[in-house]
């Protein structure tokens, strides 16, 4: 029987496939982009990259990938990235468990293709039903951000790191996880919670995934948006 790895890395190997001599690559955040990273850097294909955190662009740089970033590039020919929650039909997605949903929703904005890499446990039916929705908030006021997103979620928990100080993203800011449970429509959702004065950005990716490479004991099934 296969590990979660195993299988993490069975998809970020098909992915590695994708990459192609002169493409500009967004580099997700997590453990299953890490095993994306780790292909590119055995391959070492003729690309840059454009990574989604400081531990993915370190990771890149010590595999002797070459960095680049938005003053050199606008637009990414392919974003590859992991995910907490992927939605079956739709391929709506929960991500920033890892901290970093920001800067991977910037690059998977600015990316011509967003590739979802993960392992069957990350399919669902309904978004919300597995992990929270982590939401990027400013640091000042957080306590009222947060006030305001318990009118709309059922927990709010401001992240802790290890030590029990919060947790800071790259950007500063804290994360609040939001507990839903299943969300009916994650469009609406998405925008009711951007729409609080100190969100930053939520950890809810609509309609950007154009594929997900998804690993079982069984293979990896190619999931393309409906
Ligand atoms: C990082 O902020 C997240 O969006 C990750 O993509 C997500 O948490 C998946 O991580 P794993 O690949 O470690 O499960």
């Amino acid at each position: 029987m296969p590990s979660r790895d195993d299988l993490k890395r069975d998809a970020a190997s098909q992915a590695a496939d994708l990459i192609q001599g002169g493409m500009v690559v967004g580099l997700g955040t997590g453990s299953t982009a890490a095993f994306f990273i780790e292909a590119l850097a055995t391959r070492k294909p003729d690309i840059v990259c454009i990574p989604t955190s400081e531990r993915s662009a370190a990771q890149a740089r010590a595999g002797g990938l070459q960095i680049t970033d938005f003053a050199h590039h606008t637009s990414i020919d392919i974003c590859v990235d992991g995910a907490d929650e992927i939605k079956r039909d739709s391929l709506d997605l929960v991500k920033g468990l890892g901290g970093a949903l920001l800067r991977e929703k910037l690059v998977a904005s600015a990316a011509k293709r967003l590739i979802i890499i993960a392992d069957s446990p990350k399919l669902v039916d309904w978004l919300g039903t597995t992990a929270p929705v982590p939401v990027e908030v400013t640091p000042f006021a957080w306590e009222l951000t947060a006030a305001r997103l318990a009118k709309l979620a059922s927990t709010v928990t401001r992240r802790a790191s290890p030590n029990g100080v919060p947790y800071l993203t790259d950007g500063g800011n804290y994360i609040l996880d939001c507990g839903f449970g299943a969300i009916a429509d994650a469009a609406v959702t998405d925008r009711k919670l951007r729409e609080i004065v100190g969100v930053v950005e939520t950890g809810l990716f609509v309609g950007m995934a154009e594929m997900a490479l998804v690993a079982s004991a069984e293979g990896v099934s190619r999931f393309q948006r409906s």
